[in-house]
């Protein structure tokens, strides 16, 4: 109520000396004033179509935002997939590795990858019986043990470890790590140099042991069973 009453009352206030102006104004004068309040109420449109016009060049897609440069792009596409084509140049041993797990990893992961007590509660890293063919779905989460491939281990630490200081890894710190890690569940010799190109040949334990997954699909069904 009261405040479309003093809304009732703005208007009529601005409505009055609305109306002297225009007793006192000659005809061109008016028609000047219309066609500026015209250009007025166009304006905005003008601004929308010119804006849209400049976005539309750019994203086509959506209409919005712009498109990401060639640098952002390389800084975030950074996954490694099975095959591992996007690996980078680098190369690292078991060795290296065991040395800046010491450094970089220990703290969390304890000393012999046995994962850390609370309140770090970072999981292991080696199966439970090293030296034995154990089943992997039996070794516990060992990523480096259960994974199907490789090259998940590798994109695993480069994306996501250490805790928090995610992406200060080398590439060759990376490899050196993910050796390190392989050999401790015996996955590979120790003095197997990883790179580009012998990190993707590595046949994990775990290589058929998970269902292959059909591409999805915008609109497929969920897989029979799935929980959520
Ligand atoms: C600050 C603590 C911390 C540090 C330091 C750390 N991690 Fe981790 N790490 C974790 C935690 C916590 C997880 C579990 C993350 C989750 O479940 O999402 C984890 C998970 C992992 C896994 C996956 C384990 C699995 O089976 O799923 C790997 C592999 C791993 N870390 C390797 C490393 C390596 C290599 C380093 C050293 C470069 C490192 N971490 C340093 C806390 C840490």
């Amino acid at each position: 109520m009261g405040v479309s009453r003093s809304l009732r009352r703005r208007a009529q206030r601005s409505r009055v000396p609305g109306r002297r102006v225009m007793e006192r104004e000659d005809v061109p004068r008016r028609r000047a004033s219309e066609a500026f309040r015209g250009a007025g109420r166009l304006l905005p449109l003008a601004m929308v179509m010119l804006l849209g016009g400049s976005v539309l060049a750019q994203g086509p897609t959506y209409g919005v935002g712009r498109t990401p440069t060639p640098e952002e792009i390389r800084a975030w596409d950074i996954s490694v997939g099975p095959t591992g084509e996007e690996l980078p140049p680098g190369s690292g041993t078991a060795a290296e590795g065991a040395r800046i797990y010491r450094i970089r990893c220990a703290g969390c992961h304890g000393r012999n990858l046995e994962g850390g007590r609370e309140p770090r509660r970072a999981p292991r890293l080696v199966k439970t019986e090293p030296g034995r063919d154990v089943d992997p779905w039996d070794a516990g989460r060992i990523l480096p043990y259960r994974s199907p491939y490789a090259t998940t281990v590798w994109d695993y630490i480069n994306r996501g470890m250490p805790l928090y200081q995610e992406g200060t890894l080398t590439a060759d710190q990376v490899y050196a790590l993910t050796a390190f890690l392989l050999y401790r569940n015996d996955v590979i010799a120790e003095d197997l140099v990883l790179d580009a190109e012998s990190l993707p040949q590595v046949e994990m334990p775990n290589r058929d042991g998970w269902a292959p997954l059909p591409d999805w699909k915008p609109l497929s069904p969920r897989l029979p069973g799935y929980p959520f």
